[in-house]
């Protein structure tokens, strides 16, 4: 009873098609794998949470109104910091930031796509009219990091950047309304 030519083709193509599916299967696990060890260790994540806002509107109440702006330390002492990016600038242009303690960060834009990121840190993220940006992250070294647009927005688009400045625990001193501002140099 031997094999006849095509059960041996067949057998060898199933064979080979299940080492293909187990390659990709590793290949699949361990693009998982990092991106959970990333997100759990290292605080990289994928923009999740979709919040619109009238980007007509921003500046005129709420949220993102000017007085609203930059870092406020609420009664529970959580971190939240406002910005808005606009043609060709962020308000504020200065953001002061604990060290070593979480912080929120929440971008918006009222005119076009901007980009941002902090250098050294994790926070990178579009920010989109009509949408919030918002970034959890916790700045390990103090100092002035530099904080600038980095997508294409316009002929102003190099000009854009504002100024992080990480303060220690003892700087760090929220006003009676909750607020800290950039330490005047
Ligand atoms: Cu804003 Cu580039």
């Amino acid at each position: 009873m031997s094999e006849q030519p095509h059960e041996m083709r067949e057998r060898w193509v199933l064979r080979t098609e299940l080492l293909w599916a187990f390659g990709v299967g590793i290949l699949v696990a361990a693009t998982i794998s990092m991106i959970v060890f990333t997100a759990l260790t290292r605080n990289i994540n994928p923009p999740s949470n979709v919040e619109r806002i009238d980007p007509k509107a921003l500046h005129l109440s709420g949220e993102f109104a000017e007085q609203n702006l930059g870092t406020y330390v609420a009664p529970d002492g959580s971190v939240t910091a406002r910005v808005i990016a606009t043609q060709f600038m962020f308000a504020p242009h200065c953001l002061a930031l604990p060290q070593g303690r979480l912080v929120t960060l929440r971008f918006a834009s009222p005119d076009v796509i901007h980009g941002v990121l902090i250098t050294g840190t994790n926070v990178n993220t579009m920010v989109v009219p009509g949408y919030v940006a918002q970034v959890h992250t916790e700045i390990t070294q103090t100092g002035e990091l530099l904080m600038p647009c980095h997508e294409y927005c316009g002929l102003g688009h190099s000009e854009m950047w504002a100024v992080v400045q990480v303060l220690s625990a003892a700087e760090f001193k929220p006003d009676r309304d909750g607020r800290v501002t950039c330490a005047q140099r």
